[in-house]
C-alpha cells in the first residue's frame, strides 16, 4: 500500500521504517526539518535499538522517504497514520493542539483529492477525540464528508520503547476500530506481515481500550513495588513471592476478576486485603495502591445505592444476597451490605436467594442468619416472582443463571438494574434496563 505516516517520533519513525519494510511504499512527514533529514539521510531520528539499520534499509530500497510537505504525502498515498504526540497538559487533561493541527492540514490537502483516503489515527487519544477533534477538522478542512468521500479508523499502538521494532512485528493485538468497512480494511492491510490476532470494533471502544490497557500496566507495576515493600519489611525475597504469583495463569494472571461488575465480598477478599493494610500500616508503610483498595470496593457499593435512589422507585426486589451464585455465605456480602443501606434509607425490600433460603432451613449459615441479620433475613421470600411482582425495581446481584430469564417476566414499568451482566434476552426485556458500569 502507499502509506503517509504523519509524525516521525517512536511510534511514527518505526512504523514507518518496519511499513516499508514489510514492502509497503512509505512517506514520513513531520514538522521537525531535522527529522526530515535524518530520515531522508537514511538514519532514525530516535533512538531504537535496531531502528537506524531498519530506516537505512528502507530508505535503500527506495520505499521509505520523508517530506515536510502535507499536501504531496496525502496525494501519493491512499492512507494516512497519523502518530503525533498526545502529551498531557498541566492540569493533566489531554493536549491535542498536535492532532488539531496535523487533522486541520491533512483536511487542506484532502480538498483536492478525488480518492477515498483513510486517516487512521494510531496516536493515543481519549474516548471521543476521533469524533471530536480529528474528524470535524478534516471535515472542515477539506470540505468532504466522512464516510462518503474520506475514512477513518482508529489503531492503537502497543509498542514499547527499547523493543519497539519486536513489538511492532509482534504485537498482542492488532485493534482497529472503525465504522465503516472499506476504513477498516485500508488499516488491516497495513498489517499483512504482522503476527497478531486482529480485532475490530466501534472508534470509541479502540479508543478506550488502549487507556484501559495503559492503567492496567501502570498499576501492574505500582502494585509489584509495593508488594516489593511489603516484603522488604517483612523480610521476605519480593522476587520469589512474584515469581510464584506469576505461575498462577488461573486466577492471578488471567481474564478472571476483571469484567466490571458489582464490588468483591465473601469471606477472604475483603478479610485478607483488611490484614495486609493493618500489618503496613503498623510497619509505617506507605502503600496507597492496597490502602485504596476496600475504599474503592466501597464507592462502588455507594454507585449501586445511588443508582437506585435516582430511579425515585421504592420497593426494590433484590436477585441474589450471597456475594456469587451457588453459595450460602453471607459474610461481608456487599448484596448484605447494599440491602442494610437501602433499608436505612426507607426502602421497602424483598430478597431471593435461592441458596441462602435453604441455609436459613437446613445449613450451617442459619445460625448467622438468624442472629447476625434477623432483619433482613425475614425479606427473604421463596419465591422470585414474588419479589418481581411486589418490586419497582429490580436488582440483579449475583450471576445465578435463573435470573436471567426470571427478569424478563418483569413488567415495563418496572426497572431492571443488573450489577452482574447476566446474559439477558433483550428483545423479550419489557422492563427498562441499567447496568451498574456499563
Ligand atoms: N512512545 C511510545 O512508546 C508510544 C507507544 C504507544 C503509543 N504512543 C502514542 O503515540 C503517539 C506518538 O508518540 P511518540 O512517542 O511517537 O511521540 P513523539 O513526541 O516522539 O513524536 C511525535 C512527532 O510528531 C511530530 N509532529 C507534531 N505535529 C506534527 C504535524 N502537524 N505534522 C507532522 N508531524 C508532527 C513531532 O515533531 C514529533 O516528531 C502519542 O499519542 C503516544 O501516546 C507512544
Amino acid at each position: 500500500m502507499r502509506v503517509s505516516v504523519f509524525g516521525l517520533g517512536y511510534v511514527g519513525c518505526v512504523s514507518a521504517a518496519a511499513l516499508a519494510g514489510d514492502g509497503h511504499e512509505v512517506v514520513g512527514i513531520d514538522v521537525n526539518p531535522d527529522k526530515v533529514d535524518r530520515v531522508n539521510q537514511g538514519r532514525s531520528p530516535v533512538v531504537e535499538p535496531g531502528l537506524d539499520e531498519a530506516v537505512a534499509a528502507a530508505v535503500g530500497t527506495g520505499r521509505l522517504r520523508a517530506t515536510a510537505s502535507t499536501a504531496e504525502a496525502v496525494r501519493e498515498s491512499e492512507v494516512s497514520l497519523l502518530c503525533v504526540g498526545t502529551p498531557s497538559r498541566r492540569n493533566g487533561s489531554l493536549d491535542f493542539q498536535y492532532l488539531s493541527r496535523v487533522s486541520e492540514q491533512i483536511g487542506d490537502a484532502l480538498r483536492d483529492k478525488k480518492d477515498y483516503h483513510v486517516v487512521v489515527v494510531r496516536s493515543t487519544v481519549l474516548p471521543g477525540t476521533t469524533h471530536d477533534v480529528v474528524i470535524p477538522a478534516l471535515e472542515q478542512h477539506s470540505g468532504k464528508r466522512y464516510g462518503e468521500d474520506f475514512g477513518v479508523a482508529v489503531n492503537p499502538e502497543f509498542l514499547r520503547e527499547g523493543s519497539a521494532l519486536k513489538d511492532f512485528r509482534e504485537p498482542p493485538v492488532t485493534l482497529v476500530g472503525h465504522n465503516h468497512a472499506a476504513d477498516a480494511a485500508a488499516a488491516i492491510g497495513l498489517y499483512g506481515r504482522v503476527g497478531a490476532p486482529l480485532v475490530t470494533t466501534s472508534i470509541r471502544v479502540a479508543e478506550m481500550m488502549k487507556y484501559a490497557s495503559n492503567a492496567w500496566h501502570a498499576l501492574k507495576v505500582a502494585f509489584a513495588n509495593e508488594i516489593g515493600t511489603a516484603c522488604k519489611q517483612f523480610e521476605i525475597d519480593s522476587h520469589e513471592v512474584m515469581d510464584i504469583f506469576c505461575r498462577d495463569t488461573k486466577l492471578n494472571l488471567s481474564s478472571y476478576y476483571l469484567k466490571p461488575g458489582f464490588a468483591f465480598g465473601g469471606s477472604c477478599l475483603p478479610k485478607d486485603v483488611r490484614a495486609l493494610q493493618y500489618r503496613a500500616k503498623e510497619a509505617d508503610l506507605d502503600l496507597p495502591v492496597i490502602q485504596s483498595i476496600l475504599q474503592s470496593n466501597q464507592v462502588h457499593v455507594r454507585r449501586a445505592i445511588d443508582e437506585i435512589v435516582e430511579t425515585g422507585r421504592k420497593r426494590v426486589g433484590l436477585l441474589g444476597f450471597s456475594f456469587k451464585a451457588g453459595t450460602d455465605d453471607l459474610r461481608e456480602s456487599p448484596l448484605v451490605i447494599l440491602a442494610e443501606a437501602l433499608l436505612g434509607k426507607g426502602f421497602q425490600l424483598r430478597i431471593f436467594d435461592r441458596s441462602v433460603s435453604l441455609a436459613r432451613l437446613t445449613g450451617a449459615n442459619r445460625r448467622y442468619i438468624e442472629e447476625q441479620i434477623p432483619h433482613l433475613s425475614v425479606l427473604l421470600r421463596s419465591s422470585i416472582d414474588e419479589v418481581i411482582d411486589e418490586s419497582d425495581i429490580v436488582v440483579i446481584g449475583n450471576a445465578s443463571p435463573e435470573f436471567g430469564e426470571a427478569v424478563l417476566r418483569c413488567r415495563t414499568d418496572q426497572v431492571v438494574l443488573d450489577l452482574v451482566r447476566v446474559p439477558i434476552d433483550f428483545g423479550r426485556l419489557a422492563a427498562e434496563y441499567r447496568g451498574i458500569c456499563w
